[in-house]
Formats: C-alpha cells, sequence, structure tokens
C-alpha cells in the first residue's frame, strides 16, 4: 500500500449548533479517484472546503503529503499542489477562456513574488494557461469571452482554471451539475483523463457517473462518514440504500 496522498483525522465543522462535518478520519490514495456521495445538506462541500482550506475546521486535523496543513490558507493550500473546483461556477464572466487560466496560472506563486515579473515567468504562466485550456477542452475557445459560452463549457472552463495551477489532488464538487448529457458525457471522459495523472476526490449526485469513474466511494450522511466502499460494496449495501439512495426515492 502507498503512503495517502492526504488524510483527515477526525475533522469536524460546526456551524452554531449544527454539525456540518463530524469526526471524518478518511484516507486518500494516490492515484486513486475516491467519491463523496451523500443526500442534499450531507456535509459534502462543506469537507471539501476543510480540505481546500476556504473553511478552517472547528475539530481534527489534516494531513497532505504527511504535512499538517490544518488551518493553512487556501492559496498555500493551492501552491502546495490541490486544486478544487466549486459547485457553483467560479469564473470571471466578461474574461476570456484565455484569461480566466492565465489568471489561476499565476495564482499559484508565491505571492512575495508577484512584484518580480521576469519575462521567464510570464512565459510560464502563459505555458501553463495554455496547457490547461488544451487539457480541458476548449483549447479553441481560447480568445471566447467566458460568459458567451454554454453553461457546460463554463464548467469545463472551470476544470481548466483548477488545472491552471498545476495541482497534483483535485477536489471537484458536483463537475456535472446543471449539464445536458451530451456535455456530462464530455466532462466524464475529461475526469477519466485527469485521473490517469491526478489522484481525484470527487463529489457528485450523478450516480451512474460516479459508478463509472470512482474507484473508491465515501457514503457522507449528516455530517458523519457512513461507509467507504468500492463500487460494488456500495451499489449492493443496504445500509447505503436505506440512509442514501432510499431518501432519494422519497424526495423525488
Ligand atoms: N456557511 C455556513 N453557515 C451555516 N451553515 C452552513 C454553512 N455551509 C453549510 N451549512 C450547512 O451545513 C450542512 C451541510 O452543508 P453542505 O453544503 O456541506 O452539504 P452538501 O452535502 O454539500 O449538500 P448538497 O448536496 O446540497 O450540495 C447543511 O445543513 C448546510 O445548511
Ligand atoms: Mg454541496
Amino acid at each position: 500500500m502507498s503512503e495517502p496522498i492526504l488524510t483527515t483525522v477526525r475533522l469536524g465543522k460546526q456551524f452554531g449548533a449544527l454539525r456540518a462535518v463530524f469526526g471524518v478520519s478518511l484516507e486518500f490514495e494516490p492515484g486513486v479517484v475516491h467519491a463523496i456521495i451523500g443526500p442534499n445538506g450531507a456535509g459534502k462541500t462543506t469537507l471539501i472546503n476543510l480540505l481546500s482550506g476556504n473553511l478552517p475546521p472547528s475539530d481534527g486535523s489534516i494531513h497532505y503529503r504527511g504535512q499538517d496543513i490544518t488551518g493553512l490558507s487556501p492559496d498555500r493550500i493551492s501552491q502546495l499542489g490541490v486544486g478544487r473546483s466549486f459547485q457553483k461556477t467560479n469564473i470571471f464572466p466578461t474574461f476570456t477562456c484565455f484569461e480566466n487560466c492565465w489568471l489561476a496560472a499565476q495564482s499559484r506563486r508565491p505571492s512575495s513574488m508577484r512584484f518580480f515579473r521576469p519575462a521567464r515567468r510570464l512565459v510560464d504562466v502563459e505555458a501553463r494557461a495554455l496547457n490547461a485550456l488544451e487539457t480541458c477542452g476548449l483549447g479553441e475557445r481560447r480568445d471566447t469571452v467566458a460568459a458567451e459560452m454554454s453553461y457546460g463549457e463554463q464548467r469545463q472552463l472551470e476544470i481548466g482554471m483548477m488545472l491552471a495551477t498545476e495541482p497534483d489532488l483535485l477536489l471537484l464538487d458536483e463537475p456535472l451539475a446543471g449539464m445536458g448529457s451530451e456535455e456530462a458525457t464530455q466532462v466524464i471522459g475529461l475526469l477519466r483523463r485527469l485521473a490517469e495523472e491526478h489522484t481525484l476526490i470527487l463529489i457528485e449526485h450523478d450516480m451512474d457517473a460516479v459508478f463509472a469513474i470512482a474507484d473508491l466511494i465515501t457514503v457522507m450522511v449528516n455530517g458523519e462518514v457512513l461507509k467507504t466502499g468500492s463500487v460494488e460494496q456500495i451499489r449492493n449495501s443496504a445500509e447505503v440504500q436505506q440512509a442514501y439512495l432510499g431518501v432519494e426515492e422519497d424526495e423525488a
């Protein structure tokens, strides 16, 4: 077994009296696509926000490649190689695809370097932005203003912006949300390609996509981990069907 790339130890987040995330101890293996599923309000986005540094935890700790990263800022965590996408699109709508990726690419550098602008660094940033655009499938859209693209393409651009920071570990919060089936198929293909060279932590409500992409699945309910297992184990678990899939049927 390889060393986990990311570990959480009894991680918790409280909003007033609400325990949005509670006692979450998980290990994420390098190279693995680890999906996190659960009903609305289960604490999935909150967990991602803790991992990315967008929220400080109330309890517990987070370790990335053996380093305690608990409480570090989002910038610092991004610079260590953890990229994230947001459940709601986070692009700059009036900028072109290239400009959006360029901004993301340059954010990877420590802020103390921002005032030095050696030509080589700018070339690096440009190259990373273009590479990210190609990888996310928007190479031909480099000069298109983001707001003029379809919703699906905007979500693709968001993945491109994450790639421009050259992360090793990708935190993806519902990358397929709101997409038509053609767009979703395209993004599923992109995620599969990314999985060849990255570790993925994927929150997704689309179960067909999760079952198609994930190696491991963790089910969260009410802020807690109910179960972690393979696709088969989760698919066949009566406990999971009752706690999660059953809930979805009731809501439908
Ligand atoms: N900033 C906040 N302040 C107060 N409560 C919050 C905050 N963020 C989330 N919550 C609450 O924490 C709980 C978990 O929310 P979270 O967004 O993590 O769920 P989720 O599993 O991502 O749900 P969904 O599938 O709907 O995206 C919910 O009850 C939510 O209302
Ligand atoms: Mg969410």
